[in-house]
Parts: structure tokens; C-alpha cells; sequence
């Protein structure tokens, strides 16, 4: 299986994070995806380095924190220090999106940026070569468990084109309202890691679910 699943651990059970990292991991994932956001970029508040690194201890996995926060340079040294392995800012909230990049990545961590749904993917060229990720958000960035608004997936085709036409090596990676009914679409737009969050962590049902979106990859992959 080569596309990644990025479980959303804002919609695990807060009370029972160290015991969900342990269950998907068991089920092979590697990368989790942590949803940061500061109650200004977003309406939404969720939480900060404190907690991420003390879910440090449970598991070597990816951390991969997704930022969704005005002036996101402020916070990198934060979020290092809390042994996250990418970082991956907003290209709405970032005044010089090449500087913050550089800083993230001169701190030994992978570079991502995000855009949200409206926001025109071609902004991104001149950067392209100085990033391991791009996100595109499926949904409006704040909340969970929304419909994904998937006439975005062009942009993830235009991203899949500039990779191969430029040679460059970032991962392309889509957030929001993935579901087991609509995966085939961004998997056929070319996303080669998926951030699941609802459809995935539901009580007594999230190793079948990881299982069940893994079958679908496989079989998409042939
Ligand atoms: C939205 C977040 C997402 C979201 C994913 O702002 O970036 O990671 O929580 O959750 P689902 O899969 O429920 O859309
Ligand atoms: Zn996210």
C-alpha cells in the first residue's frame, strides 16, 4: 500500500488518546495527524505543544501537526520542541510563506503547507521545491466531520502534473471529509496521504475502519 492514512486525532476520544495511538498503530499506520488550531485563523480552539508532547511517549509515528493559526512562525519552536515531524502552515496566515518554510525546515523538520478550498493552487509554484508536503483542504479548515467539497481534487491533479513534469518529491496530501463512499475520488485525483478524521475514530469500530479504508487503497492500487 503506498498511500498513507493520517488519522485525525481530533476526532478521537479525548480521554482515551494514548489507547487510540496504541490501536492504529497495531493497525499499521505511521503518520498522525494533529489539527492545531488557535480560535483566530479558525473560529475553532483545540490544543497546543503541552499535549502533543506528552503523546510523544506513546508511539514513534509520524506526528504530523497541521497548524491553523494566524502567524504560524511563532509556534515552530514550540512544536519542535514537542518532537513533531512536520509542520505544515497555512499559506493564508503566512505574510512570507518562503521564510516560515525555510525556518521549519532549517529546525530538521519537514515543511508542509496547506491551502484552503478557495485559495488557488498555483500560488504554490515558486515554492514547490522547498516543500516535503502540500495539503489540500477538502473542507473549510475549523471543524470535523464536514462534507468534503470535492471539486478541490483539481487541485491535487495540477499538483500530481508539477511533480512529474518538474521532478519535485513532495507528498500530496488531502484533509476533510474523507469517507469510505468518496476515497476512490481522491485517490484517482493522485492524494498520496489521506487525513481521516470522522470516518475513522468511532467507538469500537476504528480498527475495522482503518481495515476497511485499507482494503480500498489496495484494491485501488491493484
Ligand atoms: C479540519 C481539520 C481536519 C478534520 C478532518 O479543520 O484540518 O483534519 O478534522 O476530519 P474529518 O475527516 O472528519 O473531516
Ligand atoms: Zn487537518
Amino acid at each position: 500500500m503506498e498511500t498513507i492514512i493520517a488519522p485525525s486525532l481530533l476526532a478521537a476520544d479525548a480521554g482515551f488518546w494514548g489507547q487510540e495511538i496504541r490501536e492504529v498503530a497495531d493497525e499499521g499506520i505511521v503518520c498522525l495527524h494533529l489539527d492545531i488550531m488557535d480560535g483566530r485563523f479558525v473560529p475553532n480552539l483545540t490544543f497546543g505543544p503541552g499535549p502533543v508532547a506528552m503523546l510523544r511517549k506513546y508511539t514513534d509515528m509520524e506526528f504530523d501537526a497541521h497548524l491553523m493559526v494566524v502567524e504560524p512562525e511563532r509556534l515552530i519552536p514550540a512544536f519542535v520542541a514537542a518532537k513533531v515531524d512536520s509542520i505544515t502552515v497555512h499559506s493564508e496566515a503566512c505574510l512570507h510563506l518562503h521564510r516560515t518554510l525555510e525556518m521549519i525546515r532549517e529546525q530538521g523538520v519537514k515543511a508542509g503547507v496547506a491551502i484552503n478550498p478557495a485559495t488557488p493552487v498555483e500560488l504554490l509554484e515558486p515554492v514547490l521545491p522547498f516543500l516535503d508536503r502540500v495539503l489540500v483542504m477538502t473542507v473549510n479548515p475549523g471543524f470535523g466531520g464536514q462534507k468534503a467539497i470535492l471539486p478541490v481534487l483539481k487541485k491535487v491533479r495540477w499538483l500530481k502534473a508539477k511533480k512529474q513534469e518538474e521532478d519535485l518529491d513532495f507528498q500530496i496530501q488531502a484533509d476533510g471529509g474523507v469517507n469510505q463512499q468518496n476515497i476512490g475520488e481522491f485517490l484517482a485525483a493522485g492524494v498520496e496521504n489521506l487525513v481521516i478524521g470522522s470516518a475513522l475514530f468511532q467507538p469500537g469500530k476504528t480498527r475495522d475502519n482503518i481495515k476497511a479504508f485499507q482494503r480500498l487503497i489496495s484494491a485501488f492500487e491493484g
